[in-house]
């Protein structure tokens, strides 16, 4: 939520912060801003809307060249989506430029306090009291970095600065507290962002800051300290990302290119967790073995698309490991005062790491004694960082804000933790866990087979361009899939969608049903608990009896259902608990599909952002 870039080196300081707010943008698209020292002084522009407005306005009124600067795109939480409301914030006199990702909860006395002291404050943001009360400080103590340790002791809230003075040229000051900030360090160069995809065009070369850490950057040094100015200790790592992994390649969103990633990433998340005997071997995981063994309760964490991979976790854990697993939305979970102790294993799934209200519920869990597990997608993260252990999905940086790919390496992740905790509990014998891992080391083929077939699913969406509601059922571990397949839709089609447990359907949203709504169900394996598959083809019975227009998504070789499927979606034969890996990929396909054609910008969806950084 909110993308800042700093720079200061040898190359043109615009390219590189616009380059790298590019890359940036799924952060936040609200408005767009730069600041550049040059010649003395500084030069700023800002321009509410996407990106491209700034650039455009860049364009018919080009800044100086400089060597040094930042830049900012925004999802708006204080003050509307304006040019005045947009960063960078600037002081009076122009001299220092700030941006910032986060709120700052104390603003409005800050504000009082500086207009007393004569100061014009031009925006409704919090951020502008932070550069005004940076000048202030800065002409007291002439030197940037220590003005913003003495500025961030009076700040309250979750916040990352980026400053510049002009009297300091060749300086850029970073602050951290909760929301994301990375330094890069090139030859003769230094970055600092909200997340290394800004600059691994640059440099692989990362340092990750702490809690409360304030950061200078020079050309060719950089200091890190805390809010007091002692010394920090900082973690310096490799970035393997590889810088194409950001790039479209071709395809004409990243939400498809990540679509068509899912086979790969799925297979990435599994490398290297299997033992030359068919063992599960999670090295990543810091817990040992005997606290996993006495856990009596899982919790597992998360929000958004994270939330529904948890969903499915929990049909997964009860059944491979008979522990009892609760399932929470982060955003609610530490207000209820939940019941935690040192034998409760909390889960926190999130792909960014950085979502404030997962982080807000695993410190929660954490001061109440409780283990914390991280799944995340983020190396160096907040929330892996913050956790006890941790488990990685490796699906590559993920750019669109709606989940795809994230989504699928979380089931893996979920799976393999799942089996994990059977393998240490003895609760799953070794051959089951060694037949469970061969079916999930397949089912990126299958996955790669459903998206091969995807063009009468495209076809359908189109015909449904004018829908206002698509409803969509589940049973079993197709129920969360029901629920993600109705998010995905909101997210991007802005349609009225909604999941519902298809066992509920009768309890109240059957009232829903009209002549040609279309219904999605997601119907379990006709194998295995036939019951559950015979219960749904008598819903889908029902709802097709009072009009409704069916889409069904079944198995290959699921003869009962065909009779009433208005469309037919036919996906591989997977075991029970792994259909989510490949039900799913027609609904985000269908989703991509609706928005497109519906005019929507698949990648970067109204009002939304990819890290959520405030609750
Ligand atoms: C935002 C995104 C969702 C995402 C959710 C959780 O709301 O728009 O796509 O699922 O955050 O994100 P996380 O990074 O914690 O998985």
């Amino acid at each position: 939520m909110c993308g800042i870039v700093g720079y200061v080196g040898g190359q043109s300081a615009l390219d590189v912060v616009i380059a790298g707010l590019k890359r940036l943008e799924y952060r936040g698209y609200d408005s767009a801003g730069v600041a550049v020292l040059a010649d003395g002084g500084m030069a700023a522009a800002k321009k509410a809307g996407k990106l491209v407005n700034l650039e455009k306005e860049l364009d018919s009124r080009p800044l100086p060249t400089g060597a040094t600067g930042i830049g900012h795109t925004r999802w708006a939480t204080h003050g509307a989506p304006t040019d005045a409301n947009a960063h960078p914030h600037l002081d009076n006199a122009g001299r220092v430029a700030v941006v910032h990702n986060g709120i700052i909860e104390n603003f409005a006395a800050l504000r009082a306090e500086l207009a007393e002291r004569g100061h014009a404050l031009e925006s409704e943001t919090d951020t502008e009291t932070v550069a005004h009360l940076l000048a202030e400080t800065f002409s007291s103590c002439g030197d940037l970095a220590e003005a913003m340790r003495l500025v961030c002791r009076r700040l309250e809230g979750a916040f990352t600065l980026v400053a510049v003075h002009a009297d300091e040229p060749d300086v850029v000051v970073g602050a951290r507290r909760n929301s994301p900030l990375v330094v890069g360090v090139g030859e003769g160069e230094a970055f600092l962002a909200s997340d290394v995809a800004a600059f691994i065009e640059h440099t692989r070369s990362a340092i990750e800051l702490g809690q409360d850490q304030v950061v200078e950057v020079r050309r060719d040094a950089v200091t890190v300290t805390d809010f007091d100015g002692a010394p920090a200790e900082v973690r310096a790592y490799h970035v393997d990302w590889d810088a194409s992994a950001a790039e479209k390649g071709g395809y004409a969103s990243f939400m498809l290119k990540e679509i068509a990633e899912q086979p790969k990433a799925v297979a990435d998340t599994l490398l290297g967790r299997i033992d030359a005997g068919g063992f599960l071997t999670l090295d990543e995981l810091r817990i040992p073995d005997e606290v996993l063994r006495e856990a009596r309760k899982v919790v597992i964490v998360a929000c958004g698309t994270a939330f529904h991979a948890a969903l499915i976790a929990k049909y997964a854990i009860e059944h491979w490991t008979r522990i009892p697993c609760e399932v929470e939305l982060a955003s609610e979970f530490r207000y209820r005062d939940p019941i935690l102790d040192a034998q409760t294993l909390v889960v926190a799934i999130s792909q960014s790491g950085e979502t404030m209200d997962t982080l807000m519920a695993l410190r929660h869990a954490r001061e109440q004694g409780a283990k914390v597990l991280a799944i995340s997608n983020t190396n160096g993260a907040t929330i892996p960082r913050e956790s006890d252990a941790v488990l990685y999905t490796h699906a590559g940086p993920e750019v669109a804000v709606a989940s795809t790919k994230a989504f699928l390496t979380q089931l893996v992740a979920v799976y393999l933790l799942a089996l994990y905790l059977g393998q240490v509990r003895g609760t799953t014998w070794g051959d089951e866990i060694r037949a469970v891992v061969r079916d999930l080391a397949r089912i990126g083929e299958d996955v790669e087979r459903v998206l091969e077939t995807m063009e009468p699913v495209r076809e359908l969406a189109r015909s449904l361009a004018d829908a206002n509601t698509v409803l969509f059922l589940g049973r079993h571990v197709g129920f969360p899939v029901a629920l993600e397949g109705a998010l995905k839709l909101k997210e991007l089609a802005y349609m009225h969608a909604e999941g519902f447990a298809a066992g509920e359907l009768k309890h109240g949203p059957i009232a829903l049903i009209e002549k040609g709504l279309p219904v999605v169900v997601v119907v379990p394996s006709p194998r295995g608990r036939s019951v559950l598959h015979d219960k749904i083809v008598s819903n889908i019975q029902e709802i097709r009896a009072r009009g409704a227009r069916t889409i069904v998504i079944a198995e290959e070789g699921d003869e009962a259902v065909v009779p009433y499927a208005d469309h037919l979606i036919r996906v591989p034969v997977t075991p029970v608990l792994l259909q989510p890996m490949v039900s799913t990929v027609p609904l985000q396909v269908f989703a991509c599909e609706l928005a497109t054609v519906r005019g929507n910008d698949v990648d970067q969806p109204r009002n939304l952002a990819k890290s959520v950084t405030v609750e």
